[in-house]
């Protein structure tokens, strides 16, 4: 892409004259946009760059592998993989506010990055992934008064007494365009066409409190939901499809016994840049079939409800 190249060719220049001969972390969440982001600033500044992925335990089914392997495999650029499951769980015990949720997990994210930089040497920025909506929705809703609909972990929610300075080089850009600069820098496509997965994770697809137990059965739901929509050949058609556990029980019944589990709410939008979106019509065979399996192949969910609600009045991420 004509456009695309001279995009990469400006922001490699804007990037070496912020960064000049110091040291940068970047944060790679496991989505595009990070990954783009650490790419970029490669090419830029090369050894000059530490990525660093915090696995949260807020990650998705098989997302760390895919993440390590990208980096390390496919680009050969160095990654530290922080193992950080034990700190954020329990720093997230009891908590069922959505943006206590971010605050501490952004709080979180900082410490582990200043420790990763001090561990170097010291790094004067740090890199994320912004993108232009990202600024929009964590400062303004569109056409509305000034309010915060979410602090956006990657720009809001950062602490102030952050030591490093903010290295953005995607803020000027929406999703598809970053996809556009993905390819442009030679990310495999099934990596660019990834659905977007927000920085706090699972934490916010899970309203309530947290326990790994809700974790283990979301992440199964959602597998399990992904690969109904990949195999219906669906997962391009959609901007994004998740699976949400519910901090409420219900009773059913299976076999000849009654059961008390969870709700799991599916959740799947069409967009082209996520501030406004639409629930996706599912025919009723596919919803059928995935609640299905979900129900038979996940302990702890025994009921299986479908999202109808598109943006506004909902927002995409239930909390
Ligand atoms: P909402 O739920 O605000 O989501 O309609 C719009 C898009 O933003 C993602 N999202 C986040 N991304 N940190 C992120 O990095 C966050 O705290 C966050 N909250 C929402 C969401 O997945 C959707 O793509």
């Amino acid at each position: 892409d004509w456009t695309m190249g001279a995009y990469r060719e400006e922001a490699i220049a804007k990037i070496r004259e912020q960064v000049g001969s110091e040291r940068v972390i970047c944060g790679l969440s496991g989505g595009v946009d990070s990954a783009v982001a650490a790419v970029l600033i490669h090419e830029a500044i090369g050894s000059q760059l530490t990525c660093v992925f915090v696995d949260h335990g807020l990650l998705r089914q098989g997302e760390a592998e895919e993440v390590v392997r990208l980096f390390r495999d496919h680009y050969n650029i160095p990654l530290v993989h922080v193992e950080a499951q034990e700190m954020f769980l329990s720093a997230l015990e009891g908590v069922s506010d959505p943006e206590v949720k971010r605050k501490t997990i952004g709080r979180l994210f900082i410490d582990v990055f200043e420790a990763e930089s001090k561990k170097i040497g010291g790094a004067a920025f740090l890199a994320q992934g912004t993108l232009y909506p990202d600024v929009i929705e964590s400062v303004s809703f569109t056409g509305g008064p000034s309010v915060t609909i979410k602090s956006h972990h990657n720009v809001g929610g950062l602490p102030e007494r952050m030591n490093m300075k903010l290295v953005e080089p995607l803020r000027e850009l929406f999703k598809d365009e970053v996809r556009v600069l993905g390819r442009e820098l030679g990310l495999p496509e099934g990596f660019v066409g990834r659905h977007p997965f927000p920085g706090p994770g699972l934490a916010i697809r899970c309203p309530g409190t947290i326990t790994s137990e809700k974790l283990d059965a979301l992440r199964k739901a959602d597998a399990i939901y992904l690969d109904e929509i990949r195999r219906a050949g669906l997962y391009d058609t959609i901007w994004q499809a998740f699976a949400v556990i519910l901090p409420v029980k219900t009773v059913g019944v299976m076999g000849d016994g009654r059961t008390y589990d969870h709700v799991c709410a599916l959740r799947a939008v069409t967009s082209v840049d996520g501030m406004t979106a639409d629930f996706y019509p599912f025919d009723m065979a596919f919803l059928s079939r995935v609640a299905t399996r979900i129900i038979n192949e996940v302990k702890g969910i025994n009921r299986v409800t479908y999202d109808i609600t598109s943006k506004p009045p909902g927002t995409i991420e239930w909390e």
